[in-house]
């Protein structure tokens, strides 16, 4: 499976569909904007530049980059400041820059109210260095480096690392750890002396907690159990069960840690330093309005979209390409159609909490 079955749907839906998403990035920004106060710019010699890498189509950042922005024009009216969307190639560039710059004349956001900032974007995985080295200010990711450069291997009886087991885990244990290396040995090129690299990463928390698994129903145990049944069915091959797995890992804080902690490590060589580190979860948006309304149908048919604007494209990745595209999206169709009838049938079993570990790294002056 290669990077192309990693992507969120385009056309705003994403942003739209990910409301929880948004709230972590605002809490990921509550350890950014006070650090902004009193910060050096770089003056007239280089515009001061903020990256969001992972970006998707930009708009549950859009709140984060707009405080930024103001904390910066508090200090200087005209401090030219770029601000860079990142994500794989194939990712819905045109929405992000739809939505950055609005579209309507009622709409308004940073990059129209304020002059001198300047919106770019780069299509460049973030397993590779994306922009020149010693140019970023303030680097932040939400809800993205948990995406793996590749899959490792397979799941036999499962869809997600989460659920697997022994030699099979490993594998992608020893995958996500040489990967979290080579994220941050990139970004250390890419930070300014000074610069701040604030993110929050899917994890497992310190008890066990991970995204969908805070309670009741585990959301990765529904989607294989339900992926599990068309197999039983018939309506998948029992090679399309097994080849499909989500090329992520969710790593737990220490291990996010790991790279810090060693003295001997090139992340530590090259100047990166752990300022805080720890978890935090977010509770269900979808869930949260199902307790206030007790609406099933509604919560199912608001819940189900969400889960399917990330998973989808794995699902879809993992059917035999010799399908046609029309029989691989109707089985597609049907998986979501199940998922979303266990919603409707048990509401109070579901939730998507999210699980994050908030980290705060800086590079040497
Ligand atoms: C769940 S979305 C998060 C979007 C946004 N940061 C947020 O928090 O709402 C994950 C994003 O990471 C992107 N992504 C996954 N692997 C990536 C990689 N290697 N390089 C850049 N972006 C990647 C995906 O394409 C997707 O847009």
């Amino acid at each position: 499976m290669s990077q192309s079955s990693i992507s969120m749907k385009g056309g705003g839906y994403y942003s739209k569909n990910t409301q929880g998403a948004k709230h972590v990035i605002d809490r990921a920004g509550e350890n950014l904007i006070p650090k902004l106060s009193g910060i050096q710019l770089p003056g007239d010699q280089r515009p001061f530049a903020i990256i969001d890498y992972g970006a998707a189509d930009g708009g549950t950042s859009l709140g984060l980059v707009t405080s930024i922005v103001q904390a910066i024009r508090q200090q200087s009216t005209d401090q030219e400041i770029s601000v860079t969307y990142t994500d794989l190639p194939h990712n819905d560039f045109s929405s992000l820059f739809r939505m950055i710059h609005a579209q309507s004349p009622e709409e308004t956001t940073y990059a129209r109210e304020f002059s001198n900032v300047f919106v770019l974007s780069a299509g460049t995985s973030f397993y590779n260095q994306i922009v020149a080295s010693g140019s970023v200010d303030i680097g932040f990711s939400a809800t993205a480096m948990h995406w793996l450069s590749g899959l490792p291997g397979t799941i036999t009886d499962h869809v997600h690392a989460v659920g697997a087991h022994g030699r099979e885990w490993q594998v992608f244990r020893d995958y996500a750890k040489n990967d979290w290396e080579t994220i941050l040995v990139h970004r250390a090129r890419e930070l300014a002396p000074g610069g701040v690299l604030v993110m929050a990463n899917f994890c497992i928390d310190e008890k066990g907690r991970y995204l969908g698994n805070t309670g009741d129903a585990n959301m990765f145990d529904t989607f294989n159990l339900l992926w599990r049944e068309l197999a039983d069915s018939g309506l998948i091959s029992e090679i399309e069960y097994q080849s499909t797995a989500f090329p992520q890992f969710y790593r737990t804080k220490e291990q996010y840690c790991e790279p810090f902690d060693d003295p001997e490590s090139r992340v530590r060589a090259m100047g990166l330093c752990l300022e805080k580190a720890y978890t935090g979860v977010t509770k269900c948006p979808y869930r949260a309005e199902f307790d206030r309304v007790g609406d099933p149908i509604a919560f199912a048919d608001a819940y189900v979209p969400t889960l399917r604007s990330w998973s989808e494209t794995v699902f879809f990745g993992g059917l035999d390409h010799s399908r046609p595209m029309e029989e691989r999206r109707k089985i597609v169709d049907i998986f979501y159609q199940n998922y979303n009838n266990l919603v409707r049938n048990e509401p109070e079993l579901h939730a998507m909490d999210y699980v994050h570990t908030y980290m705060v790294v800086t590079k040497e002056t």
